[in-house]
């Protein structure tokens, strides 16, 4: 059975492409999931890529993903607010990256705290668009190795 892997995306990165592509870049959601898609079929995984703007709809969404072989999530602005999206994440068995487009911790203050961050198995940041088939491999590679082990 192919490996089953989500990645989520949270509030204004359906805007990817035309929102502040100083800082996040120019290449748009639909592209990444393109690249994503392209990889996840080369290396026989079954992908599901959502996006959501809301809160609660972001937490459905984890909590629809916690039956999959792992997760990519970029909370966007809630991995800075939400407890709630963070008790989700942690109510997760399979493994979790946390994945953010720009590196919070070099901009301003208030992103520099994640509520996320410690409840995740690791962090991608600042690769831009790059990151989501950094995350996907780096994903791919703990379920191989938890499926050895
Ligand atoms: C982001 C970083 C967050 O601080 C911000 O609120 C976002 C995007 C990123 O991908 O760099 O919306 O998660």
């Amino acid at each position: 059975m192919p490996a089953r892997v989500a990645i989520l995306n949270g509030p204004n990165l359906n805007l990817l492409g035309e929102r502040e592509p100083e800082v996040y870049g120019r290449t748009t959601l639909a592209q990444i999931e393109s690249a994503c898609r392209a990889l996840a079929d080369r290396e026989g995984l079954d992908l599901t890529f959502a996006q959501t703007n809301s809160e609660g709809g972001l937490i459905d969404l984890v909590q629809d993903a916690r039956a999959a072989d792992g997760i990519v999530i970029n909370p966007a602005g809630y991995t800075h607010t939400s407890v709630a999206l963070r008790d989700a994440l942690a109510a997760c068995s399979c493994p979790v990256i946390e994945l953010h487009l720009s590196n919070p911790a070099a901009r301003e203050e208030f992103r520099h705290s994640s509520f996320t961050a410690p409840v995740v198995t690791g962090i991608i940041a600042g690769f831009g668009a790059d990151g989501y088939t950094m995350a996907l491999r780096a994903l791919l590679g703990l379920i191989n190795t938890r499926q050895e082990g």
